[in-house]
């Protein structure tokens, strides 16, 4: 979820620079960093952590000069630590050839030992590096342009890209290149902006040009002129943006809700991408590498978190027990922070939350610190408070969430927690096959979620029946029984439907007395081991009139004749089959308050970072 932004024209770049990596903010990162280009000297200026941090990192420099040139990249790692050592732009041996990069250099390392060999220097670990160096390797060689260079240098390399190349020796000139990540031209009055992603240009220009793959171009401020790899000409039709910054985010889609919804399939794919060690069923989790030692000896974990971040961790209880054989509670933050809980110095107490600022969260963490407790936390917000706070973490990498109704990130959550599972599991008694046939399992998963979103119509239509009752229950068991709270928790939240979640089994203490013809139930039923349990709590809502929607396993057809629908997710293990059965109650609680008219992105009531009791 890199971001590139590149500048050429009469205007300070520096000022464009920066305000496109704001724009860009929304895809998460880690590290930011800067070429400026006064046409005689590139000055580079990196930061880890925020846009912010590299504003400052600026101003400390005094690199406020007037460039009317620079390429601009926001980092989020892959390959080497999130640090300012590996922030983008990567330099050559000389210092005069720059490079922002959004993809992955698959054959780094075979190049690097080569380009080590001919005698260029390293300074990062990135696969990125290999660029400037084998752009500068080839200039040399041939003594050719800058954009031959690039075109040799690209034919040498295996992998995806998006890239953007300055070089001090050709002044307003900006060399673009794609290949499997977006780049696209905002064509300007004697301007040209280059970025990954629409959202840095549309406030300048609405007239863009995208690169394809296998496409190079040279951008100046008059023109540019595009290329194949082979140097053949490729003539470009502009497109014309009519849609505003939030729209331009929002894509395709009529709320962030919806599209961040759809986002799963990549936000899951990137809480695990470069963090299996498949071989070894092992995973790396750079964040919690300082306390490994500390988490082979801890005895017990409990998980605090508030709303949908505690339905993540009340799956996490059920995976670490199982897997990794650790006692785990989970509890409400804010019913944590007031209670003496009993903490020694083998707990390790773990929060989970999505803006890393919620206050319940945030208080309860401190408090397990001030009793000794080793406080870790599993985050998306970069740098927010839990994040700085916890002694040990993983961050999610899904990118801010918008809508204020968490759904990419409580997958995220989901899967992140499956990554510590098999730490702590690994750790411990994890046997290396059942390491792998979980990590091969949480890899299927992303497609999983995109075949059940393919059938998000179908989910509309189901959905529409059912938008005028003015109740709803949702059952489930294990690992089901917080999908069950969370299905309840999002319907609520964004339809303003009274729902309540409920585990199967506990219905017949109270909650059955409820149920009739006007009072329908969703059971989370998919084949797993409480399968037959779920039944019998199906046919005791059917035998009182109450009408039922089920979700279970693809081809089990059996539930048809029992339930008035049935919603089918894809098999998977079962302790990962959370990832799935929630995306029909996503997109269930989603339709249901756009049929109601309802604000889906801002629900009423409700703030997205709850920073106060
Ligand atoms: O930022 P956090 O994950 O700590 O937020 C916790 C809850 O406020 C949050 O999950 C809330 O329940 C969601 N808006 C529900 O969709």
């Amino acid at each position: 979820m890199c971001g590139i932004v590149g500048y050429l024209g009469r205007r300070d770049a520096r000022l464009i620079l920066v305000d496109g990596l704001r724009q860009l903010e929304y895809r998460g990162y880690d590290s930011a960093g800067i070429c400026l280009f006064d046409g005689k000297k590139i000055r580079t200026i990196k930061a880890q952590g925020c846009v912010s941090k590299l504003e400052e990192e600026i101003h400390k420099k005094g690199a406020t000069i007037s460039a009317t040139c620079g390429i601009a990249h926001t980092r989020w790692a892959t390959h080497g630590k999130p640090n300012r050592k590996n922030a983008h732009p990567h330099g050559d041996c000389s210092g005069k050839i720059w490079v922002v990069h959004n993809g992955i250099i698959e054959n780094y390392q075979e190049l690097k030992k080569v380009l080590i060999k001919r005698g260029h220097k390293f300074v990062s670990e990135t696969d990125t590096e290999v660029l400037p160096h084998l752009i500068e390797d080839q200039q040399k060689n041939k003594s050719c342009s800058l954009e031959e260079a690039v075109r040799f240098a690209l034919k040498k390399v295996k992998g995806t890209y998006g890239l953007a190349i300055v070089s001090s020796d050709n002044p307003n000139k900006i060399v673009v290149a794609k290949n499997g990540s977006p780049l696209l031209i905002g064509v300007g009055d004697n301007e040209h902006i280059i970025s990954s992603d629409v959202s840095a240009v549309v406030a300048y220009t609405k007239k863009v040009v995208y690169l394809k793959d296998g496409e190079i171009a040279v951008v100046t401020p008059k023109g540019f002129h595009v290329t194949t790899l082979t140097n053949i000409p490729v003539k470009k039709k502009e497109d014309e943006i009519d849609w505003d910054i939030d729209q331009a985010r929002k894509g395709e889609f009529e709320h962030f809700m919806i599209k961040e919804i759809f986002d799963q399939p990549e936000a899951v794919a990137n809480s695990f991408r470069g963090r299996l060690i498949f071989e070894e069923g092992l995973v790396k989790l750079g964040g919690l590498e300082a306390v490994e030692k500390k988490l082979k000896e801890i005895k017990r974990v409990i998980i605090s978190a508030c709303g949908t971040a505690y339905h993540a961790g009340c799956i996490a209880e059920y995976m670490i027990e199982e897997y990794a054989g650790i006692p785990v509670e989970v509890e409400y933050a804010s019913e944590f922070r007031y209670r003496k809980p009993v903490i020694k110095k083998d707990t390790a107490f773990l929060v989970i939350s999505q803006s890393g600022e919620t206050a319940d969260t945030l208080q309860a963490m401190r408090e397990a610190k001030r009793k000794g407790a080793l406080p870790l936390g599993v985050v998306n917000t970069v740098g927010s408070t839990i994040a700085r706070e916890t002694e040990a973490g993983v961050y999610n990498h899904t990118g801010p969430e918008i809508s204020v109704a968490a759904t990419k990130t409580f997958t995220a959550q989901v899967s992140i927690m499956t990554l510590i599972t098999l730490l702590l599991g690994r750790q411990r008694e994890m046997s290396l096959v059942t390491g792998k046939r979980i990590m091969k399992e949480l890899k299927l998963i992303p497609k999983k979620i995109e075949r059940i979103l393919k059938d998000a119509e179908k989910i509309k239509k189901i959905a529409e029946k059912y938008s005028k009752y003015s109740n709803f229950l949702f059952i489930g068991r294990k690992y089901n029984f917080p999908i069950a709270l969370e299905g309840a928790l999002k319907l609520k939240e964004i339809s303003y439907i009274h729902a309540e979640g409920c585990g199967a089994g506990e219905m017949k203490h109270g909650t059955i007395a409820m149920i009739d013809k006007n009072f329908p139930t969703f059971a989370i039923c998919p084949k797993d081991s409480v399968y037959e349990k779920m039944i019998s709590n199906i046919e005791e809502i059917k035998s009182r009139g109450g009408p039922v929607v089920a979700i279970t396993t693809a081809r089990n057809k059996s539930l048809e004749k029992l339930c008035d629908d049935v919603i089918y997710v894809p098999k998977t293990l079962e302790m990962l089959t959370p990832l799935l059965t929630v995306i029909p109650l996503q997109l269930w609680a989603y339709y249901i308050g756009v049929m109601k008219g309802n604000d889906v992105d801002k629900p009423r009531n409700l703030a997205k970072s709850v920073t106060v009791e």
